[in-house]
């Protein structure tokens, strides 16, 4: 049976994909940003994943304004990197896994979770990056990719708990399906921050520890949380943080907490990072249980 091993959270700021393109990562304003993910690049590397599911949202390439799916479930052989203004980004061609995608489609669809499903599709920086930041710049991605948009673009986007059911379900989804895969689970965007209008640039650190605080420990506290407040307290695009409850929700109730970074700043945005694993999926520690 497949299952989910793990989940990561990560930002998906477009500048992080540029100075990893343009070899700036060791320059003083990015050296301890790219520090932070050294580890995970090193974990992720060790767990070789057999495939990854990356729940981001599209910033108005894929989809227009025209068409704005609340979510949208990536079936395709191979998702091309979009052209977002500055010609595409030099990294590899995004494959997909159809057979795992329309299986999700249909146990998420008859769960109950209308998605729409995508047969074409480019893919933007807020699925690329989160890749780059954990891979590095291989020739090609070391597994395939099964993208979940999720619209925070245009409102109304979906409440904090729907996001944590839809991650229930997709980990039935993936229990369910019929292959020895380990799967890891992407949680991509935020943490606080507002790229517009009067409150540009704003950033809230207090407000994004308790929020990765409440992430680890008490995910349906988390969950509560209500569109007014992540955008009085973390700025317009700050409900991004919502994709990180899809993430989330597909984990075990209790995680292990393996590696977290929090920076500020990388372009207007306050940076955050957890790597989580499902407690089943470690070696049980040595002489656990056996406490005199
Ligand atoms: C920026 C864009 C994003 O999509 C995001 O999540 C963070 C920052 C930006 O344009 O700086
Ligand atoms: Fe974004």
């Amino acid at each position: 049976m497949a299952r989910i091993v793990a989940g990561i959270a990560t930002s998906h700021v477009p500048a992080i994909g540029a100075a990893i393109d343009q070899g700036k990562t060791d320059e003083p304003y990015w050296q301890p940003l790219f520090r932070g993910f050294e580890k995970s690049r090193q974990w992720i590397a060790a767990l070789q994943p057999d495939l990854a599911i990356v729940v981001y949202n599209d910033h108005a390439t894929a989809f227009s304004l025209e068409v704005i799916p609340t979510f949208a479930l990536g079936c395709a052989a191979e998702f091309a990197p979009a052209d977002e203004g500055w010609g595409r980004r030099k990294v590899p061609i995004v494959y997909g896994h159809p057979e795992l995608a329309w299986h999700m489609a249909q146990s998420l669809i008859l769960d109950e979770f209308d998605l729409t499903i995508v047969n074409r599709m480019e893919v933007d920086h807020g699925l690329t990056v989160p890749l780059s930041l954990l891979f590095g710049q291989p020739q090609r991605w070391p597994c395939p990719v099964i993208p979940v948009c999720v619209n925070v673009v245009q409102y109304p986007p979906p409440t904090g708990n729907r996001c944590l059911q839809l991650g229930r379900a997709i980990r039935k989804a993936v229990g369910s399906f019929d292959r020895d895969l380990r799967v890891v689970i992407f949680g991509t965007g935020g943490m606080s921050h507002q790229l517009q209008a009067e409150r540009a640039g704003l950033i809230n650190p207090e407000f994004d520890r308790r929020f990765l605080d409440a992430l680890v420990h008490d995910p349906r506290g988390a969950a509560a949380i209500p569109h007014i407040e992540y955008l009085r307290e973390a700025g317009s695009e700050g409900i991004e943080l919502v994709m990180w409850l899809v993430m989330r929700g597909a984990l075990d109730d209790r995680v292990t907490e393996i590696h977290r970074h929090y920076h500020v700043p990388a372009s207007n945005t306050a940076v955050g990072h957890l790597v989580l694993e499902n407690a089943a999926s470690q070696p049980p520690s040595v002489g656990h249980g056996h406490r005199n």
